[in-house]
Parts: structure tokens; C-alpha cells; sequence
């Protein structure tokens, strides 16, 4: 699997959103992390597709969204007309998970499950053949700039070993904590797919720190 660095626009500045973007793609980000919150199934709100569509319009990199709302379904519809080129939902948010992936599915785009840090691998055995990819939180999701529950290590193994069992092999996406600190560490673990916002958006020369991110990603 390669690896993917996705920088999160959580903690970039929203009035110069478009700037911003282009700085990770400068640096050579090829994915852009989109974290979008209701206020309900986590305690912060950001925003939706209208901001989504006006991006798109600004940069033709891949645009991971990572859907933190309830019952998703009756959006999902606006999200890929916005321009979502993944959308992830959270197996805790969705009381019929099998038809909302293949809801995503249907727009011909990839969908991904993401799991909160207490909610165990076991609960994907029956859907992990239908997605394209796992996310796993290593915070609990609402906000950037916290620090990485070190317990996540442990699901990357259940994980793996399940990927193992069915013969299948899916991008794996860690969100949360993550720096340059850390990023050797999480993807010894399987992480294909790295997402960091505050340790992006909050260096001085955000292109430059994107390389950072990248060179260690490339192992060199
Ligand atoms: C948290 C979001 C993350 C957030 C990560 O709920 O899902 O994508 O932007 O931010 P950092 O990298 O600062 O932990
Ligand atoms: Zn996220």
C-alpha cells in the first residue's frame, strides 16, 4: 500500500482557505483531509457542502472526507455533488451501516469506515470486504491539536489480523495526534493513510512541513 500523507484543513485558517490549501499542495499533498462535525455525534461544528463545492473549485486534489454526523445518509448525495472523492463515515453514527456504504458506493465513490478510540475492530468483520478503507482515531474526534491515545496501537494488530483472516488488504488511515515525532511510530504500526492538521497548519512554513511529513513517509 502507498503511503498517503492527507493534511486536515481542521487547523488551517478558514479566512484564506484556498491559500492554505494550496501550501499542502505545494508541499505535495495529494490528499486533503476535510473533517466535517454537526455539533451532535461530536461536540464542535465546521462546516458542510457549500464550503466543500467552493473548494473544489480551487484545487484538484483528492478530497478525503471524513463525515463526524448523524445518521449521514440523507447528505451523502450533496457531499459527492460538492466534490468528495472519499467519504468516510463513522461506524458509531450509522443505525444501518451496510446500506450507507453502499449508498457511497453508488456514486461511484470510495467509502471508508472510521472508528472512535473504544470501539473495537470486531464490529467491521461483516462490512471490511465492501469499503475501501479504515479509519482509525487515535483521539476522539471533535477537535485538532489533541494528543494520540497510545492504545490505538493495538487495534492497528486487530486490524491487520483480520485483514489477514479474509485474505484483503485496505488503506489504513490513522487521525489524531500525529507529528513528526510520532509519524515513524504509527506507520510501523500499518498506517498507509496520515492525517495531521495542527502539526501541518501549525508550522511556520506549512509547504515546508509537508515535505518533512512526506520525506519520512517516502523513508528517505
Ligand atoms: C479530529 C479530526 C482530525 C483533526 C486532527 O476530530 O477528525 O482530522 O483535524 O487534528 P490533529 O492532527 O491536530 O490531531
Ligand atoms: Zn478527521
Amino acid at each position: 500500500m502507498e503511503n498517503i500523507l492527507s493534511p486536515s484543513i481542521l487547523s488551517a485558517d478558514f479566512s484564506c482557505l484556498s491559500d492554505e490549501i494550496k501550501k499542502v499542495e505545494n508541499g505535495g499533498a495529494k490528499y486533503l483531509h476535510i473533517d466535517v462535525m454537526d455539533g451532535l455525534f461530536v461536540p464542535n461544528i465546521t462546516f458542510g457542502p457549500p464550503l466543500i463545492k467552493s473548494i473544489r473549485k480551487t484545487t484538484d486534489m483528492f478530497f478525503d472526507v471524513h463525515l463526524m454526523i448523524n445518521n449521514p445518509d440523507n447528505l451523502l448525495e450533496d457531499f459527492e455533488s460538492a466534490g468528495a472523492d472519499l467519504i468516510t463515515v463513522h461506524q458509531e453514527s450509522c443505525i444501518h451501516l451496510h446500506r450507507t456504504i453502499q449508498k457511497i458506493k453508488s456514486f461511484g465513490l470510495k467509502a471508508g469506515i472510521a472508528l472512535n478510540p473504544a470501539t473495537p475492530v470486531s464490529t467491521l468483520s461483516d462490512i471490511i470486504e465492501d469499503i475501501d478503507l479504515v479509519l482509525l482515531m487515535s483521539v476522539n474526534p471533535g477537535f485538532g491539536g489533541q494528543s494520540l491515545i497510545g492504545n490505538v496501537k493495538n487495534k492497528f494488530t486487530d486490524l491487520k489480523e483480520l485483514m489477514y483472516k479474509k485474505n484483503i488488504s485496505k488503506d489504513i488511515e490513522i487521525d489524531g495526534g500525529v507529528n513528526l515525532n510520532n509519524l515513524e511510530d504509527v506507520l510501523s504500526w500499518g498506517a498507509n493513510v496520515i492525517v495531521a492538521g495542527s502539526a501541518i497548519y501549525g508550522a511556520e512554513n506549512v509547504e515546508l512541513r509537508t515535505k518533512e511529513f512526506i520525506k519520512i513517509m517516502q523513508g528517505q
